[in-house]
């Protein structure tokens, strides 16, 4: 696929770098240490991030997938017009995008599609995976969601079908997710849709083993934000002296992944000037994700400005792509 355009949103590598360091000074000062999972997208991260979404214990990316190849034929006639844009929020490595285009094209619909994607390593793997067709122009941004949203507004008035997939939305918590999706409803204007992806709560045991995969994909992910430290900021963590522990608080009805010092150590970050002390089994938290049930997702879509169309779901229910329309 040749990209007509690739804009860098953010061309500030180093404003970038410093709001790194200091998350990372805030996050490990706390008295309960915690990191944000934003983080973990750096080059290796997202390349094990793939990885873990083609791990058959991660049922989200396969289940899903199945759900949008369904759903593609559908999209085209919910929407209506000739020629519509596509906004991916968080484009990952493209394959569901395709469906979705392809369904599109298939109409007879001419699409402009525009992932957005902070890290240049997904937008290089998405590159490798969306093919060339008469009728699609492809317009890959790399930055923020909403500076890409704004790019994508002021040159063009055309209709937008905004998806944001994979169950990314479970990352915020129920607060944050509402602030985030109000704050997308009101770039959009009346008609244009969401497609949004929500992992749904279900058995505890096979959510465990989502996050805990048999290939220990996932511990590596988590392990990766303290070797990106290193890399990055200077930092000496040892990650043998660090495991990776993944839990569902039912209460809160979210995933939560730590990583425990296995030993009492202590960890020098040049970057910070500073040592960091781990008591031994002291936890880090480095992810939240939340999970849904219908009618949190209703409660959601009425909340944040829209109007609930319709949510594709698996036989079994596990996950709803659900499409609502700007209210
Ligand atoms: C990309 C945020 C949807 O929370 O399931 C995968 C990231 N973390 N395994 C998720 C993730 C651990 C994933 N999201």
């Amino acid at each position: 696929m040749k990209m007509s355009k690739l804009a860098q949103l953010i061309d500030d590598d180093e404003q970038e770098q410093n709001q790194f360091a200091t998350d990372v000074l805030a996050g490990l000062s706390s008295v309960e240490k915690h990191l944000s999972c934003k983080y973990f997208y750096d080059d290796t991260g997202s390349e094990l991030f793939r990885d873990i979404t083609q791990h058959e214990d991660y049922y989200l990316t396969r289940t899903e997938y199945a759900i949008l190849d369904d759903a593609s034929e559908r999209l085209p006639g919910v929407l209506d017009e000739k020629e519509i844009d596509i906004v991916e929020l968080g484009a990952g490595d493209g394959h569901k995008s395709q469906l979705i285009v392809d369904g599109f094209l298939r109409a007879g619909l001419a699409v402009n599609f525009y992932p957005i994607d902070i890290s240049d390593k997904a937008m290089h793997m998405l590159g490798e995976t969306i093919r060339d067709q008469p009728n699609l122009s492809v317009h890959g941004l790399i930055g923020d969601y909403f500076d890409g949203l704004r790019f994508v507004r002021e040159r063009s008035a055309r209709r937008q079908l905004v998806l944001f997939l994979g169950s990314n939305i479970g990352n915020f918590d129920r607060s944050q997710g509402q602030t985030f999706l109000r704050r997308l409803c009101s770039c959009l204007n009346t008609g244009d849709h969401v497609l949004i992806g929500f992992d749904l709560k279900k058995d505890i045991t096979e959510l465990i083993a989502a996050y805990t995969d048999s290939g220990n994909l996932t511990r590596d992910f988590n392990l990766n934000l303290l070797a990106r430290i290193n890399r990055e900021l200077g930092g000496n963590f040892d990650l043998d002296g660090f495991q990776h522990y993944a839990t569902y608080n039912p209460v809160l009805g979210a995933m939560e992944s730590y990583l425990l010092a296995t030993r009492e150590q202590r960890v020098f970050i040049s970057a910070l000037q500073r040592e960091f002390f781990f008591a031994a089994f002291e936890p880090i938290h480095t992810e939240y994700s939340f999970k849904f049930s219908p009618s949190d997702i209703e409660q959601l879509c009425d909340l944040s400005g829209f109007t609930p169309v319709e949510n594709f779901a698996d036989e079994k229910e596990r996950f709803f792509s659900s499409l609502w329309r700007v209210a």
